[in-house]
């Protein structure tokens, strides 16, 4: 079958992916560790556990700036724009084919192109991770590096308290989202294709992806604002 390949991972944004996914396997790991420690059988000992998860949060914080500046700065940032016209029914759409259109062998209402690399679930995902949830995970997490910044009494409550419960909702959403993006990176063209696209850059397109032509509906439903 023909295919043809799009580069759609640059080298800068594999490097920062690959940094990132090890930094937070890391955070999560000396997190849980850390959350639920019995100092007779740490996971991992307290104070290594401690250190590893302030140098890897602080190393997030880098690569998360490193990360921002690419996308105000590099063309993958269009990828990122995300449009209000049509987004219910995109989503919805998407919502349908992982729920049912997938296993039916349906072919994909938004298929990977030069102009959209991701689909409207992925795009909302990737977008409240990226911008909303890892920014409260570092900011609250330099905030307990240096509690003193911290306000003490909030309405009654312990600053430092709803400051690290902030932080341990955030990283539980961050771990919810690792564990369906590993699923979700296996639905490609074949269990490890997205994967191999991560690591070479390029996006394999089937032949048979773009004779499925997109739905009319669907672009309309993608149609960007005027
Ligand atoms: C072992 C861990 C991980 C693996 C194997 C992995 C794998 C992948 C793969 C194969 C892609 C390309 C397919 C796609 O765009 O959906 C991807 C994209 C992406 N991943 Fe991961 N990932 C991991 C961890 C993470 C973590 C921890 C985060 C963030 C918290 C993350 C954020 C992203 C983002 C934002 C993209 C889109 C990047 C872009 O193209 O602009 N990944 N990942």
């Amino acid at each position: 079958m023909a295919t043809k390949k799009i580069y759609l991972y640059p080298l800068w944004l594999r490097i920062w992916h690959h940094v990132n996914a090890v930094l937070m396997l890391s955070l999560i790991l000396t997190g849980v560790s850390m959350q639920y420690s019995n100092p007779d059988y740490p996971l991992i000992r307290f104070d290594i556990a401690v250190s590893l998860h302030n140098i890897s949060g602080i190393l997030l914080t880098l690569s998360y700036f490193y990360f921002f500046l690419g996308i105000l700065f590099t063309s993958i940032g269009r990828y990122y724009v995300m449009r209000s016209q049509g987004f219910f029914k995109s989503f919805y759409l998407q919502a349908r084919y992982y729920m049912f259109g997938i296993f039916r062998g349906e072919p994909s209402p938004f298929p990977v192109n030069e102009e959209r690399k991701f689909n409207p679930i992925q795009q909302i995902t990737y977008n409240v991770i990226q911008h909303a949830i890892t920014p409260v995970t570092f900011i609250t997490g330099w905030a307990l590096l240096y509690p003193e910044s911290i306000i003490l009494n909030v309405f009654g409550f312990s600053g430092i308290m709803l400051t690290s419960l902030l932080h341990v909702t955030a990283g539980f959403f961050i771990s919810i989202f690792l564990v369906i993006h590993l699923y979700f990176i296996t639905v490609g063209h074949s269990v490890t294709s997205n994967l191999k696209s991560m690591v070479t850059g390029y996006h394999e397109i089937h032949v048979e992806d773009e004779a499925a032509q997109e739905p009319e509906e669907n672009k309309l439903a993608e149609k960007p604002e005027k």
